[in-house]
């Protein structure tokens, strides 16, 4: 049995977090979600008043960073780490549309990324880790034996992201919801710094017409391939 990494990769709500946290569970392996970590600092430009739609006080933010302190700490009862900000559970907060709206700009800046890296890079030091996210399998873990990018059509995502909105009671439509799902997607492949895109190794999953289920199969059966290789 080999430790191995897994680098899971993709479009916004392709349903990465549902994988990786089942992949993970099932292989005794950490989660890690990366986009987490750049809602919190979003989060925390936000509370601070770094960050509105109108402005963005870039440079205040990158003074802030060092008293910017990220986590994760278990939950059993979810089978999967929250993200702490500064030691306070932010993983609801982090979701709304309000931090959504705003993340693709923090998650641009260099200084951002080299540190959410830094971090993310520790985190999988010793292997045995599940990490979702843009950039996993090409800059955080350019190395990992298991690379997946997952795909799927922006209306099939937006249904997605709009149906856990309305389970928490937000306010937001369908056709906001389809726009921020656009907009983040120029933005994730267009930045300059660390942009996404599929790594050369990387398998590609479309599961526009895949069911949670059958997913899971595929992405379970080539990490089992890889941990019982020699
Ligand atoms: O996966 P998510 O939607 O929670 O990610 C939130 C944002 O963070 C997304 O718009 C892109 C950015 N992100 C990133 O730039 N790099 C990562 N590794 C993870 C997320």
């Amino acid at each position: 049995m080999k430790n191995i990494t897994i680098a899971i990769d993709g479009f916004s709500s392709t349903g990465k977090s549902t994988i990786a946290k089942e992949l993970a569970s099932k292989l005794k392996y950490v989660y890690v979600d990366s986009g987490a970590m750049y809602r919190a600092v979003t989060l925390y430009a936000m509370q601070h008043k770094l960050i509105s739609e109108e402005r963005f006080f870039k440079e205040k933010l990158i003074d802030e960073l060092k008293n910017i302190n990220l986590s994760f700490k278990f939950n059993a009862a979810l089978g999967f780490g929250e993200i702490y900000l500064n030691d306070v559970n932010v993983e609801t907060e982090i979701r709304n549309m309000n931090v959504s709206r705003l993340v693709s700009k923090v998650a641009e800046v260099p200084e951002v990324r080299r540190k959410l890296v830094e971090q993310q890079q520790q985190m999988g030091k010793n292997k045995c880790v599940v990490m979702d996210g843009r950039d996993i399998g090409t800059v955080v873990f350019p190395d990992a034996e298991l690379k997946i990018f997952m795909t799927a059509s922006a209306e099939k995502r937006a249904k997605r992201r709009f149906n856990e909105f309305m389970e928490r009671g937000e306010q937001v439509t369908f056709d906001e919801t389809l726009k921020n799902v656009e907009y983040r997607d120029h933005i994730d492949t267009t930045r300059e710094d660390s942009p996404l895109v599929k790594a050369k190794d990387a398998i590609e999953i479309d599961n526009s017409a895949l069911t949670r289920k059958e997913q899971f199969e595929k992405v379970y059966k080539l990490a089992l391939e890889i941990i019982g290789q020699d």
